[in-house]
């Protein structure tokens, strides 16, 4: 399957996946990398993979919608099977949903419906809960509130501040996209209004 995979930072997400990728079992390449941002750690990750990277910044746009529509033709290019967005701070519009929703899948740093948004462990750690996680879920129109497909529970320590718990969720999420991306790109998945489950030909 072809990946396009989103970034807007470090992009460690992304470099599991395409350590992943270096496998031929796994069934999956990454065909290119964008971004909201130039400079990221996710787009150099991408170039010195020699990978095709693009960059698309709000800023750079007369509207939103312009901005929309320019990530989605920059995507289309690729044509990929599968786009993931790991760590892709900007929500998609309808042009880039219309083109590839259903097919794009997102990590986030909570338990959703627990704590979305752009500060879900600075909200998680704020709340005082004990065990927060992460979540793997098909993009819709909202914010982070389309259909989830994998989530995996991380206990919040006494001493945790914001960074420390962020880097323990993301040893956890980066097995967990990379779990599940394979296995949508292998097997598929099927879905019944929001459950999802996943079309499994080995087991
Ligand atoms: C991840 O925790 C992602 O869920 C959140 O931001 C982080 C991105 O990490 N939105 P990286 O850029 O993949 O290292």
């Amino acid at each position: 399957a072809r990946l396009v995979v989103l970034v807007s930072g470090a992009g460690t997400n992304l470099q599991a996946l395409l350590d992943a990728c270096a496998d031929p079992a796994y069934g999956a390449q990454v065909v290119a990398v964008g971004a909201d941002r130039s400079g990221t750690g996710g787009v150099e990750r991408a170039a010195k993979s020699g990978l095709p990277t693009f960059v698309r910044r709000i800023p750079d746009f007369p509207s939103r919608v312009e901005w929309d529509a320019s990530l989605a033709e920059a995507i289309a290019e690729h044509e990929p099977d599968l786009v993931v967005s790991a760590g892709f701070m900007k929500i998609l519009g309808p042009r880039f949903l219309a083109a590839f929703g259903g097919r794009t899948v997102n990590t986030h740093p909570a338990l959703l419906p627990s704590f979305p948004g752009a500060h879900a462990v600075r909200d998680a750690l704020a709340y005082g809960v004990k065990v927060t996680g992460c979540t793997v879920h098909f993009v819709d129109e909202g914010v982070d509130t389309g259909p989830v497909i994998a989530q995996e529970a991380v206990s919040v320590g006494w001493h945790d501040d914001e960074d420390s718990l962020h880097e323990r969720i993301k040893q956890v999420e980066r097995r967990l996209i990379v779990d599940v991306v394979g296995r949508l790109a292998r097997d598929g998945w099927t879905a019944r209004g929001r459950r999802v489950s996943m079309k499994c030909t080995t087991c």
